[in-house]
């Protein structure tokens, strides 16, 4: 099983799994505006044991983590959220869903600055529930009731990550920065290729807000009350 960045050519596979695995789906436009947007905080699980029965056949995807960052935080804190988490059936209670989520919470620290990462998830969910507070220490922030279409109440759940700060640091000290494959095949030298993307740490505070995305045109897919759904 490997774990790497989610590329474009994944998306119709990951649309797939995630259609088949929960009730809350998005149109293509919203998985490319998560890519397009934050490239470092999205990934799948390939299952590398699959032998392809011909050259041309897609990579089979049996999980993935959609993730973004807040463009406008209601409370000013910059922060990730988890817009959607499955695993196949067939792949469940190997870890994945834990590797993913780590996965993606070390780059919204790394690239972006995030204090903590929040999501919402349905108060029945109790395999989710048991990942996010009890595996990965998420804190129920509050519940929202009727948050999901069906009328079923979310936690709104939240985890501090201030103790990836450290962690960062170091990487970046010993210059331990990893490559990372950005989806077109080739390996790329992480600080390298997002020059003028991503300061280096010390001048992150700097970050401006800025939008994203407006122009694709997806604003409206976010649903109102500024929830976005999903996990
Ligand atoms: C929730 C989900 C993503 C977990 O994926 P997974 O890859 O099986 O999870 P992991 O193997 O990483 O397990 C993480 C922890 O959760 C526990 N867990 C997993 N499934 C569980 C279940 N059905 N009941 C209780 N605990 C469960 C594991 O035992 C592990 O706990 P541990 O750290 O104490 O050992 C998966 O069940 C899924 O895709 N469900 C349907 C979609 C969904 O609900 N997504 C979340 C929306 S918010």
């Amino acid at each position: 099983m490997d774990i790497r960045l989610l590329r474009a050519s994944d998306i119709p596979h990951v649309q797939q799994t995630n259609i088949t695995n929960l009730p809350e789906n998005y149109f293509l436009k919203y998985y490319l505006y998560h890519a397009l947007s934050w490239p470092q905080l999205s990934y799948v699980a390939v299952d590398l044991s699959h032998t392809p029965k011909h050259p041309n056949e897609p990579p089979k995807i049996v999980g993935y983590v959609l993730a973004k960052m807040e463009e406008e935080p209601a409370d000013g804190v910059q922060h990730g959220h988890i817009t959607s988490l499955s695993v196949m059936r067939t792949h469940r209670r190997l870890g994945l869903a834990d590797k993913l989520m780590r996965q993606s919470q070390k780059a919204m620290v790394e690239s972006f600055g995030a204090k903590y990462v929040s999501l919402h998830v349905r108060v029945s969910n109790k395999a989710a529930l048991h990942l996010y507070r009890d595996t990965l220490q998420f804190e129920v922030e509050k519940v929202e009731p009727k948050y999901y279409a069906d009328g079923e109440d979310a936690y709104s759940m939240k985890k501090d990550l201030s103790f990836l700060e450290e962690e960062v640091e170091e990487d970046d000290e010993v210059g331990a920065c990893c490559d990372h494959d950005h989806g077109d095949g080739h390996h790329h030298h992480h600080h390298a290729e997002l020059d003028g993307d991503v300061p280096p740490p010390k001048e992150r505070e700097k970050l401006k807000t800025v939008r994203v995305g407006r122009i694709l045109g997806v604003s409206d897919l976010q649903e109102v009350d500024g929830r976005s759904g999903g996990a």
